[in-house]
């Protein structure tokens, strides 16, 4: 089993890669944290509920997050991801309520209690991240490490050079980049890679009620290439159930925080200045086939 917390702003792929999570038997899930991004931190609160009681998997605690980035104005992803984060499909109301406790303090208090080290996992951006690195380090030791959907080497999503959740909040990625915890980034060089085809989104449709819900959930998901639609945060858990698919490339990386470049992750390929040093394993190059064909095997074929 593999112990993680899931920190996530859904989100159609977020909402994808935590419906492959909450059913695969491989994970413990301890903890689920919302954050604000693709919409509101009441809307991603509100959507890891929805998701929790939809799988039957209510005992799995849901914390709410931070309701915007540490220093920036927020701005969501609604133009992606619709007004609710997650449309398409008519879920039932929860049956469950988010803990009392908010994201930070329960994700400390759940590292400080872990018996064996935790990876954490996030799909949204790093708020939460960087303020549990500020105000709890005696809780780092016990992360194992990060697994973060975010950042770029080859060019963004939201300008020339920024992928969205590093854009978001910035300064969060600085303060987790630099925190000295191992961090595996899976950015846009693979998440644009790993394209599921509109054939291969039919055919989800097919399996069960996860496959519709899916189905629906992608197919009003606005990121759309020529060949098929990203659904970048499933490759953080795609990462952690088969990692022979990715490439990871060890360099030091940079967040640039202010100014036209804003959100930018600049990895120092050349070896100019970072004199050595690494503090991020980049997931440069991914076996896209591998990934379309796990991704379908992941779908639970259930029925409500
Ligand atoms: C990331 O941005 C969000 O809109 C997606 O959910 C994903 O986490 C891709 O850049
Ligand atoms: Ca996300």
């Amino acid at each position: 089993m593999i112990p993680i917390i899931l920190d996530m702003d859904p989100g159609i792929d977020d909402a994808v890669a935590l419906s492959i999570a909450l059913t695969n038997p491989n994970f413990d899930i301890k903890l689920l944290t919302s954050v604000a991004g693709n919409v509101s931190v009441d809307k991603t609160t509100a959507n890891l509920l929805k998701l929790t009681t939809f799988f039957n998997r209510q005992e799995v605690p849901v914390a709410r997050g931070a309701s915007k980035p540490l220093k920036k104005a927020f701005v969501d992803a609604s133009y992606i991801h619709g007004a609710s984060g997650m449309p398409g499909y008519d879920f039932e109301t929860p049956k469950n309520q988010a803990i009392a406790q908010d994201a930070v303090s329960a994700m400390a208090e759940t590292l400080l209690a872990a018996t064996e080290p935790i990876t954490v996992v996030a799909t949204g951006s790093y708020t939460n991240i960087a303020q549990l690195i500020q105000r709890y380090p005696e809780a780092l030791p016990h992360i194992k490490r990060f697994v973060l959907m975010g950042g770029s080497l080859s060019g963004g999503n939201v300008s020339s050079v920024a992928e969205f959740n590093v854009f978001t909040d910035p300064d969060a990625a600085d303060i987790v980049f630099k925190s000295g915890i191992d961090i595996v980034m899976i950015g846009l060089d693979v998440t644009l890679k790993a394209l599921l085809s509109l054939k291969t989104i039919d055919a989800v449709a097919k399996l069960g009620e996860c496959g519709k819900m899916l189905h629906q959930l992608m197919t009003a998901y606005g990121d759309t290439e020529a060949d098929g639609k990203p659904m970048h945060d499933v490759n953080t858990i795609c990462y952690l159930l088969a990692p022979e698919f990715y490439t990871l490339t060890d360099y030091w990386v940079d967040v640039i925080t202010q100014g036209p470049a804003a959100g930018a992750t600049v990895a120092d390929t050349q070896n100019r200045w970072s004199q050595g040093k690494k503090n991020v394993h980049v997931a440069t190059d991914i076996d896209a086939a591998a990934f379309e064909k796990w991704f379908v095997a992941q779908i639970p074929n259930m029925n409500k």
